[in-house]
């Protein structure tokens, strides 16, 4: 017997986007595979490692951790979306701080620091390490990931 589908609507990087997706599909496996979104990776699927961090309504939450039927009118940013060209604060200041090496963890790390950062762009090395406790990084020792975070804000705080 055939897996049910349902029918989703919702908002992705400004785009309206409806489709018909099996019931049980993952939303990150909707944004990857269904929409080609694959700045968004998959380290662990079982809510481990925070690469496949997205916005949720402006929300960082790890997408695989929910179904793509929840997003349902939903509005969904990934990396891809953060900023039309590229620049968001944050992706600057990663270069600069060397906060990537080999990158895998970086989209995850940048959506939930950005989701952070929104809030509240003059948060200190404290609250940054709490907000990327869920993001995982096998190269970098975190430091400069830290240092990358707080600059943005500097920046985005004027
Ligand atoms: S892939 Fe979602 S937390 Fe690891
Ligand atoms: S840069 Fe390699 S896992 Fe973070």
């Amino acid at each position: 017997m055939s897996e049910p589908t349902s029918r989703i609507t919702l908002e992705v990087n400004g785009r309206d986007v409806t489709a018909d997706v099996p019931s049980r599909t993952l939303l990150v496996e909707f944004l990857r595979d269904n929409l080609g979104l694959t700045g968004t990776h998959v380290g662990c699927d079982t809510s481990q490692c925070g690469a496949c961090t997205v916005h949720l309504d402006g929300i960082a939450i790890k997408s695989c951790t929910i179904f793509a039927v929840q997003a349902q009118d939903a509005t969904v940013t990934t990396i891809e979306g953060l900023d039309p060209a590229a620049d968001h604060p944050l992706q600057r200041s990663f270069q600069r701080c060397h906060a990537l090496q080999c990158g895998f963890c970086t989209p995850g790390m940048i959506m939930a620091a950005a989701s952070l950062l929104a809030t509240d762009p003059t948060v200190g090395a404290a609250e940054v390490r709490g907000a990327l406790e869920g993001n995982l990084c096998r190269c970098t020792g975190y430091q400069p990931i830290i240092a990358a975070v707080l600059e943005a804000g500097k920046e985005l705080a004027g």
